[in-house]
C-alpha cells in the first residue's frame, strides 16, 4: 500500500534535515508518495501568508506529514500567525507526543524512557491576550472534553508501556483550570485498570526531571507545561538534535523535530538530522509500520554508537555524514 505523505520543510534547518527523513523512509522501500507544501516565514514574506490554503488542502489529502520548522518573530507582525499552531487547530491535532529516551551519547542520562503527552489545542495557546498598556491578561482555557481526550490517549500509551501515568498540574494555585484537567484525566484513567496513577505539581516536576527522570513512564499535562517540560526533558537525553515529536489528531498526524529553524547554524551542513529522522520513525509507528519504525531507531542508535556525532553532540560529523550513516545502517 502506498502512503501519501506531505512534506513541509519550512524555514532554516528544516530544509536541511527533512530531506534526510524523507530519504530514510524511501530507503525502506517504494511505498511512498511524497507531496511538498509551503509553510513558514519565507513563505509569508514572499506570499503574505505563512500557511497557504494550498498547503492546508494538500494536508487534507494526506495520511500524515513530515514538518521541519518555521521561524516565528517574537513580536507581533501584522498578518502573521504561527502556522504550526494554526495547523494544530485546523486539523484538531489534539495530542503532542514526545518520547524521551536515553541515547548512547556522552551527554545522555541513562535509563530514561518516558513519553510526554501534551494537550495541544487549548490552555494558554488559545492566544486570547489583551492589554490596556498597564495590565495584560491571557486567558487559559481548559475543557473537560479536551482533557478527557488527551487523558485517554495517555492511558492507551501507558498500557503499552510500563503502565504508570503521571498527571502534571498546578491545581494548588489554579484549582479551576488545572483542577478540571486533573479530575478529567483521573476520570478516564479509572476506565483503564492496571495503571498506576500519580500527580506531580509542575514545579516539582521540573525538579524531578533532573533528579529522577528514570521514575517516569507516561507524563500527561496541559499545553504550556508540556511545551516547557518536554524541552527540559529533551536536554536529559542528548538535546534538541535527538528529540522527535508527533502532533496527533483523528484524521491527520504531523511529525516534526522538537527544534526550531536554528538560524545560528543554518547553511553550514552541521544541523543534526537525527531528530527529523526519529520523527519519521514515529510516523512509521503511526502508520502501523512499527517494525520499520524500530529499524529506523536501530539505525540511529548504530550511527551514534559508531561515534558519528554532529557538533551539537560534541562531535564533528556533518549533516550529510550523519544522514548517510543512517541510510547505510538501514541497508
Ligand atoms: P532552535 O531550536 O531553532 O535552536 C536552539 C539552539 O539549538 C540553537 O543554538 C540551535 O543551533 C540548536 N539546534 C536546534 N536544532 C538543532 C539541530 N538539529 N542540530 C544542531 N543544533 C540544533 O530554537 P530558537 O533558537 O529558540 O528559535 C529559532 C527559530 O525557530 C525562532 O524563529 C523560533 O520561533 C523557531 N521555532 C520553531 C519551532 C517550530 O517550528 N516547531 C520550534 C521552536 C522554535
Ligand atoms: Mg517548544
Amino acid at each position: 500500500m502506498t502512503h501519501r505523505i506531505a512534506v513541509l520543510k519550512g524555514d532554516g534547518i528544516g530544509r536541511e534535515v527533512v530531506p534526510w527523513a524523507v530519504a530514510t523512509l524511501q530507503a525502506l522501500g517504494p511505498r511512498w508518495e511524497f507531496v511538498e507544501g509551503e509553510i513558514g516565514w519565507d513563505c509569508f514574506q514572499r506570499t503574505g501568508t505563512a500557511l497557504p490554503d494550498e498547503t492546508v488542502a494538500l494536508l487534507g489529502t494526506c495520511e500524515a506529514a513530515l514538518f521541519g520548522a518555521v521561524s516565528s518573530p517574537s513580536r507581533r507582525v501584522p498578518g502573521y500567525r504561527s502556522p504550526i499552531v494554526a495547523l494544530r487547530r485546523e486539523f484538531n491535532l489534539y495530542a503532542n507526543v514526545r518520547p524521551v529516551m536515553s541515547a548512547p551519547v556522552p551527554s545522555s542520562r541513562r535509563d530514561v524512557d518516558m513519553l510526554i503527552v501534551r494537550e495541544n489545542t487549548e490552555g494558554l495557546y488559545v492566544q486570547r491576550e489583551r492589554s490596556d498598556g498597564q495590565t495584560a491578561v491571557a486567558e487559559r482555557v481548559i475543557t473537560r472534553a479536551a482533557s478527557e481526550r488527551i487523558g485517554r490517549l495517555a492511558c492507551q500509551q501507558a498500557l503499552r508501556r510500563r503502565r504508570h501515568l503521571t498527571i502534571v498540574h498546578k491545581a494548588n494555585i489554579l484549582p479551576e483550570t488545572c483542577g478540571l484537567f486533573r479530575d478529567a484525566v483521573r476520570r478516564v484513567a479509572a476506565e483503564y485498570p492496571g495503571l498506576t496513577i500519580e500527580e506531580v505539581l509542575v514545579d516539582t516536576m521540573a525538579l524531578r526531571l533532573i533528579r529522577d527522570p528514570e521514575h517516569f513512564d507516561v507524563v500527561v499535562t496541559t499545553n504550556l507545561f508540556g511545551d516547557i517540560l518536554s524541552d527540559e526533558a529533551a536536554m536529559l537525553v542528548g538535546g534538541l538534535g535527538l528529540a522527535p515529536a508527533g502532533n496527533i489528531g483523528d484524521t491527520l498526524a504531523i511529525f516534526e523535530p522538537v527544534h526550531g529553524s536554528a538560524p545560528d547554524i543554518v547553511g553550514r551542513n552541521i544541523a543534526n538530522p537525527l531528530a527529523a529522522i526519529l520523527s519519521a520513525a514515529m510516523l512509521l509507528d503511526y502508520l502501523g509500520e512499527t517494525q520499520d519504525g524500530d529499524r529506523v531507531r536501530a539505525a540511529v542508535t548504530a550511527t551514534l554508537r559508531e561515534g558519528l556525532l554532529a557538533p551539537d553532540l560534541g562531535g564533528q560529523a556533518t549533516t550529510t555524514a550523519v544522514g548517510e550513516a543512517v541510510l547505510r545502517h538501514l541497508h
